[in-house]
């Protein structure tokens, strides 16, 4: 998150605006976080560029909450939701979905431990929903394109809201957990079109269904306070930093500095399909698995920390969210060319 940021919150737990009080001790129901609020839906319309039709809400539970949430809302038991499969957070989407109806996994990418995004493939037409992952925040792969469908599209974006210009209105519903590009965890957002709500038969209890949230004004019970405090924070930066676009052209810059120095060092190879590489989160590996040891401890030296790979895919994860500035991913490009060096 930008220093700024963090500044801006500190200053704001010890005494919010002069008010002599904490965020931490404001009422929810006071107009004072009811600004808040109201200033951080507001932005989230503006940043995204949302029609009218669509609900900003921020709730409570990780995206995985909405792993439930959205068949609970939006599927009934004998219908059908798509799903595409591009990796772990899409398989536990999926597994949340059996709980309430049928679900069709249109495409995966398993059989190659998720290395590219699936191009070929067909949405059902009687499809309640088709449920895509924009980023792959484990294997490092992002839809470019998102896919057309005549059926409502719905996209975790948890590991790439905020970081590039795109068609937001082309989703349904979009959720995302804000503790990448958007604040601290604590709290989702959720943006979701009015009219695909309210067509499933189940009873949905109280908190989860998503019209109480949207008729209340995302303020159906106490929200996160502080972490949506903290996302109008970022959402301010953002904006004040040239909105989306302006961001992507720096994530854009970003990525391309580190792919290209995994592309010409000998020493390293990416492991996504160049056309479905993630401008967030770079996976990369070792020729030689046997030097990864002495590259993290030259890393460790640099002060890079964060970035040893997952255990499904292995070698490195570079995460670069919106706020890590270009001068991190030179600290590390300066670190590769050194250590090949080393080995040359
Ligand atoms: C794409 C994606 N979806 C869902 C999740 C789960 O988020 P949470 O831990 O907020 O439930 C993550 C977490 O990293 C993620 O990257």
């Amino acid at each position: 998150m930008p220093k700024e940021v963090f500044e801006q919150a500190a200053a704001a737990v010890l005494n919010y605006n002069n008010s002599g009080l904490s965020i931490l001790e404001i009422g929810h129901r006071t107009t004072t976080f009811q600004a808040v609020m109201d200033e951080a839906r507001a932005l989230v319309k503006e940043l995204m560029q949302l029609d009218d039709n669509k609900e900003v809400l921020f709730l409570h539970g990780g995206a995985s909450t909405q792993f439930m949430q959205v068949p609970m809302n939006l599927l009934d038991d004998k219908e059908t939701a798509a799903y595409a499969d591009t990796g772990v957070w899409g398989i536990k989407a999926i597994k949340e979905a059996k709980l309430f109806g049928k679900v069709e996994v249109v495409c995966t990418g398993k059989d190659s431990n998720y290395n590219f995004i699936p191009k070929d493939f067909a949405v059902p037409n009687d499809a309640k929903y088709f449920h895509i992952t924009t980023n792959n925040t484990i294997y490092g792969s992002q839809w470019q394109k998102i896919p057309k469908t005549s059926v409502p599209l719905v996209g975790d974006m948890s590991s790439d809201v905020f970081s590039r210009v795109i068609d937001f209105n082309a989703f349904d519903l979009i959720y995302a957990g804000a503790q990448k590009n958007m604040g601290p965890a604590g709290v989702n957002l959720v943006v979701v079109n009015n009219k695909i709500l309210g067509k499933v038969k189940r009873q949905i209890p109280t908190m989860m269904d998503y019209r109480n949230h949207v008729s209340e004004g995302s303020m159906l019970n106490t929200p996160p306070v502080f972490a949506i405090f903290v996302c109008m924070l970022t959402l301010r930066w953002l904006k004040a930093s040239g909105g989306v676009a302006a961001i992507e052209k720096l994530n854009c810059e970003k990525a391309a500095l580190l792919y290209n120095e995994i592309d010409i060092n000998p020493l390293f190879k990416g492991t996504v399909a160049t056309e479905d590489r993630s401008k967030m989160n770079i996976c990369f590996v070792m020729h030689n698995p046997e030097l990864e040891s002495a590259f993290l401890a030259a890393i460790k030296q640099n002060n890079i920390i964060g970035i040893k790979g997952h255990r499904l895919v292995g070698g490195f994860r570079a995460s670069l969210y919106n706020a890590l500035p270009i001068r991190s991913v030179q600290v590390l490009v300066d670190t590769m060319q050194s250590f090949a060096k080393t080995q040359a």
